[in-house]
């Protein structure tokens, strides 16, 4: 009766496991579609360019501290340019091919993604905000816009080597942003964008990070 029990029961277990349509976790669903590109087990690995140069994406081991949810859940699912650029390249345009997730697969993604975070990042310092300082360091001081997109009245602006940050508001989390920019190296230690801790002070940097949370 009781080997009975047991066969019966690692029969439905075999059975679940193997039923079409049954929806995976999202690490079993990041594991088969996603981590050929994509590393997730942190702290930062690349060491020298060649490192960086190898890498298919980006790393996404402090996803759930970097990206907010409902853009991440949406963007799975209709996934546009961020960087104008090729990832990796300094001359060819970014097709925008990157794979799409089902709504499912998606949501079941992004929780798995959103645990994923940095104790590097400090949560609720910083809130959207405008300041003519900020503003005029991300514009004129700092060659921020030298290099990123950003919208002005609508109209998209600035550079290509680096992420866009129009729609960054939606995008980013601004307590990563504000630990992106006062230490760079946690997150790229092999990187193009230029460390700019030692020029800006801490309350500048928490500007422009408030700044850019206002990006559309
Ligand atoms: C063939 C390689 C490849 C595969 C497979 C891939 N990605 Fe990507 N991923 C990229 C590249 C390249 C980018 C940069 C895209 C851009 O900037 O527009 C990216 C960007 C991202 C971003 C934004 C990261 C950032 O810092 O801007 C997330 C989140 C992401 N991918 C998640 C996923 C998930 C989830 C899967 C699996 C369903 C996946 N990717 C599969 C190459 C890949
Ligand atoms: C020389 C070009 C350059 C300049 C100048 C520059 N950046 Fe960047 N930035 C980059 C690149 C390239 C990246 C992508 C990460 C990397 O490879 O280092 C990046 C990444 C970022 C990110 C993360 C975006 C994302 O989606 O991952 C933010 C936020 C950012 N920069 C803000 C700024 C601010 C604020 C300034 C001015 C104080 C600035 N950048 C100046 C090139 C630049």
């Amino acid at each position: 009766m009781r080997l009975l029990a047991v066969t019966v029961s690692v029969g439905a277990a075999l059975l679940v496991m193997t039923a079409p349509g049954y929806a995976a976790g999202g690490d079993a669903i990041f594991k088969k579609n996603c981590a050929s590109c994509h590393y997730t087990d942190g702290p930062a690995k690349e060491k020298t360019i060649a490192d960086q140069l190898a890498k298919k994406g980006p790393e996404l081991w402090y996803a759930g501290s970097k990206f907010k949810k409902d853009w991440l859940v949406a963007w799975l699912q209709n996934p546009k340019q961020i960087r104008p650029l090729k990832y990796n390249s300094l001359s060819d345009v970014n097709k925008g091919d990157h794979p799409k997730q089902s709504a499912g697969d998606a949501a079941a993604t992004a929780d798995f993604l959103m645990g994923l975070t940095s104790a590097e990042v400090k949560a609720g310092v910083i809130t959207a905000k405008v300041t003519p300082q900020a503003k005029a360091i991300f514009g004129k001081k700092m060659p921020c816009g030298g290099c990123h997109e950003y919208s002005e009245k609508g109209e998209v602006r600035g550079g290509k080597s680096g992420p866009s940050l129009a729609g960054a508001g939606k995008r980013l989390n601004p307590d990563w942003v504000n630990a992106y920019l006062a230490n760079i190296k946690v997150f790229k230690p092999v990187r193009d964008m230029p460390d700019f801790a030692s020029a800006l002070n801490p309350k500048d940097i928490e500007g422009v990070a408030a700044y850019i949370a206002t990006f559309e």
